[in-house]
């Protein structure tokens, strides 16, 4: 149950702390509660008694992280899936042999592959364009052909930042839909539809959830039209909805999600800036800091804060970069993101060889640990993995 609306105008993050003003209609709990059924009793006229009828499409559960996520990102409909990756087939499920995607290079490895896969086994090519120049979007378009422009901002893992509304601009265009992957920008600080995306995706995996113990995909749309509705449909033949008990994770994770963010994002603005100047580190990737390229589109796209994500290129070998990551004592070396506790990562291994990624990359994930701790585990595991000497 939903309390009746508040004559205060409520921000989200209120909205989003209190599941949107629940309290469990039997019982009076401010905490909903898990409907775990698979299928959903008929009435005696043989209607289904609510709208629920088999949990393939969803449920009570599944409905209310939807309802939280369709409010925070302003969407006209959000569809939770089993994952990121079962939320992204979903959408490229709509299109046909022939069409064409335009997508950056630098992105979500599982993306990547994807859209690879697709040009190689239906006909779906892509072109792959440089995040770094505002103008290759442009020229990566092929307009009438082009159905689907797939970015993220900031890019994983250089973290390069897309001017949001540029890019809805250049798509629409062309006759192109926008869908923009926010799960390192989520609503909290970044609004893609609100910027002109058609689409907001999410890995719920990450910040949404925020804990490391769910994997979840959201798909949010601007507008309930006949391709929402194709997904829907996608959604309910593959089976690819998210389970009740994830769901339930995923509405817990949400009502700390700006509480975590500004969290995160503050302490990796310190870490940013004090491995700037330090010896055993070449270079910092981080929208955050002024001296980024991206910095001034990110401040005025990324309005509550810079997130917990960033790169550093250790001043050193491929071996040296390895080392810091197996000499962290407080980071754990993992794959991921946006948990609360704080992740180290060498990013080429875990992409595998047609990676463009340098090889003396670590992405670091942020977590909401004492910033002084994260700070002095890098500096002891970049001393004793001797970069910079
Ligand atoms: C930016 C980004 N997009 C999509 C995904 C895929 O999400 P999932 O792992 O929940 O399938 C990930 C996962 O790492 C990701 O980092």
């Amino acid at each position: 149950m939903t309390r009746p609306p508040s004559q205060l105008r409520l921000s989200p993050a209120t909205r989003a702390a209190q599941a949107l003003r629940h309290i469990d209609e039997r019982t009076g709990g401010v905490t909903p509660a898990i409907e775990f059924s698979a299928t959903f009793a008929r009435d005696e006229d043989y209607a289904p008694r609510q709208r629920y009828i088999y949990a393939r499409d969803g449920g009570p559960t599944v409905e209310h992280a939807e309802a939280i996520l369709a409010d925070l990102d302003g969407a006209a409909g959000t569809l939770v899936f089993a994952s990121g990756m079962a939320a992204l087939v979903a959408l490229l499920e709509t299109l046909e042999t022939g069409d064409h995607v335009a997508a950056p290079l630098s992105i979500y490895h599982g993306a990547l592959s994807w859209l690879k896969r697709l040009g190689d086994r239906r006909g779906i090519e892509t072109t792959f364009f440089d995040a770094t120049d505002p103008r290759a979007l442009g020229a990566a378009l092929q307009p009438g052909r082009t159905r689907l422009v797939w970015i993220e901002s900031p890019t994983n893992p250089m973290w390069d930042v897309i001017d949001i509304a540029a890019a809805a601009e250049a798509a629409h265009a062309a006759g192109a839909r926008l869908a923009v992957d926010c799960t390192v920008a989520p609503p909290c600080t970044t609004l893609a539809l609100a910027l002109g995306a058609d689409f907001a995706f999410h890995s719920g995996t990450k910040y949404l959830g925020g804990h490391s113990d769910l994997t979840a995909g959201v798909l949010s749309s601007a507008r309930a039209d006949a391709v929402w509705d194709e997904i829907r449909a996608v959604r309910h033949l593959m089976g690819s909805v998210i389970a009740a008990f994830e769901a339930w994770l995923l509405i817990r994770g949400l009502r700390t999600l700006y509480l975590r963010y500004e969290r995160a994002s503050a302490s990796a603005l310190a870490i940013a800036t004090h491995l700037e100047t330090h010896r055993g580190v070449a270079r910092v990737l981080y929208p955050g800091l002024p001296g980024h390229p991206g910095h001034a589109v990110a401040a005025r796209q990324m309005t509550g804060g810079f997130g917990g994500m960033l790169s550093i290129l250790v001043a050193g070998t491929e071996g040296q970069a390895r080392d810091v990551a197996r000499f962290a004592q407080v980071f754990i070396p993992a794959t991921s993101l946006g948990g609360v506790e704080s992740l180290i990562e060498h990013r080429k291994a875990v992409e595998g060889p047609d990676s463009v990624t340098p090889a003396m990359l670590l992405r670091l994930s942020i977590g909401i640990e004492d910033p002084a701790d994260l700070i002095a585990d890098l500096d002891q595991a970049l001393e004793r993995a001797g970069c910079g000497v």
